[in-house]
């Protein structure tokens, strides 16, 4: 790949072109030349709704090993698998219960939220799809033989999360130490909750949802493993000085990027050496990178 598109690369991977030769960047050098790991973000969310059942369905039949949802949390405490802090963009919830505005997620029961349509907004074939709770998503990562990118979306509107996402993940046998090891990945915007993740479960792999300035990265590799950033964010000398590092488990420090939908942007970021590539359309992306 690196030779075929090296002229269209050049300017973003770094690499010098003199007539067919190509000569590599540093990562490259480095023998870094590992295609990224895939990863279908909201489940396989191009195709499916996200963060549904569905989604992680249509992931699998793409053989995506690994899906990305978000966690939050019921006014009565139950954990469910939804991105934004409201249930309008993705529900019906404005139709069934019109004089609840502003419709938070964490206004509503689990039973309310159970009765709620959260697919057809995506189209009418996926009509009836409902928001999972933590449990039944775990459930059917696991059926499928799947691996768990989980993040903890917006954990400041709800203490204690961490403790109650680890004791979720334990009842359904999720911190078993072959889930922890390889198929298990807990991520957020939220330094603070990753770092009460990491104290309290020193084995979980823990990523960064962001871009720190590469002065701060040090500080970060003393509880996550991963620095997961926007993908219009970096550059390959920002993810060499992330590969630079080690992190806790003292190994390099790894770089999973996002939201990557199209092959040219593809082909930029595994330019890069990033680690994985957190994506809607897995099937895009890795016919990008294999190619
Ligand atoms: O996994 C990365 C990505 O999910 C972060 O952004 O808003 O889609 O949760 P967002
Ligand atoms: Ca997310």
């Amino acid at each position: 790949m690196y030779v075929r598109a090296a002229a269209a690369l050049a300017t973003v991977t770094g690499s010098v072109v003199i007539g067919v030769l190509v000569l590599p960047t540093a990562a490259q050098a480095a023998g870094r030349h590992d295609r990224p790991v895939i990863i279908a973000h909201r489940g396989a969310s191009a195709y499916a709704p996200e963060n549904t059942l569905e989604a992680v369905d249509e992931a699998d039949e793409l053989d995506a090993d690994w899906v990305e949802n978000d966690v939050q949390r019921t006014k009565d405490g139950a954990l469910v698998v939804i991105h934004d802090t409201t249930l309008s963009r993705t529900t019906n919830v404005e139709e069934v219960f019109p004089g609840r505005a502003p419709w938070n997620v964490r206004d509503f029961t689990a039973t309310e939220i159970a009765r709620l349509d959260a697919g057809s907004w995506k189209g009418a074939e996926f009509k009836g799809e409902r928001i999972p709770t933590l449990h039944q998503y775990l459930e059917r990562v696991d059926d499928n033989h799947q691996k768990l990118l989980m993040e903890i979306k917006a954990p400041e509107l709800y203490p204690g999360i961490e403790d109650q996402i680890l004791r979720q993940l334990r009842r359904d046998g999720w911190l078993r130490h072959e889930h922890v090891k390889r198929r298990l990945i807990v991520q957020s915007f939220s330094a603070d909750s990753m770092r009460t993740v990491h104290e309290r479960r020193p084995d979980i792999k823990t990523g960064f949802l962001g871009t720190p300035a590469v002065a701060d990265l040090p500080a970060y590799a003393e509880f996550v493993d991963q620095i997961n950033p926007s993908n219009t964010t970096i550059s390959a000398d920002y993810v060499e000085a992330v590969h630079a590092l080690k992190g806790p488990h003292r190994k390099r420090l790894e770089v999973f990027t996002w939201t990557v939908n199209d092959a040219a942007t593809a082909q930029r970021v595994a330019g890069y050496g990033v680690d994985g590539i957190i994506t809607n359309a897995p099937d895009v992306v890795r016919e990008a990178v294999d190619d």
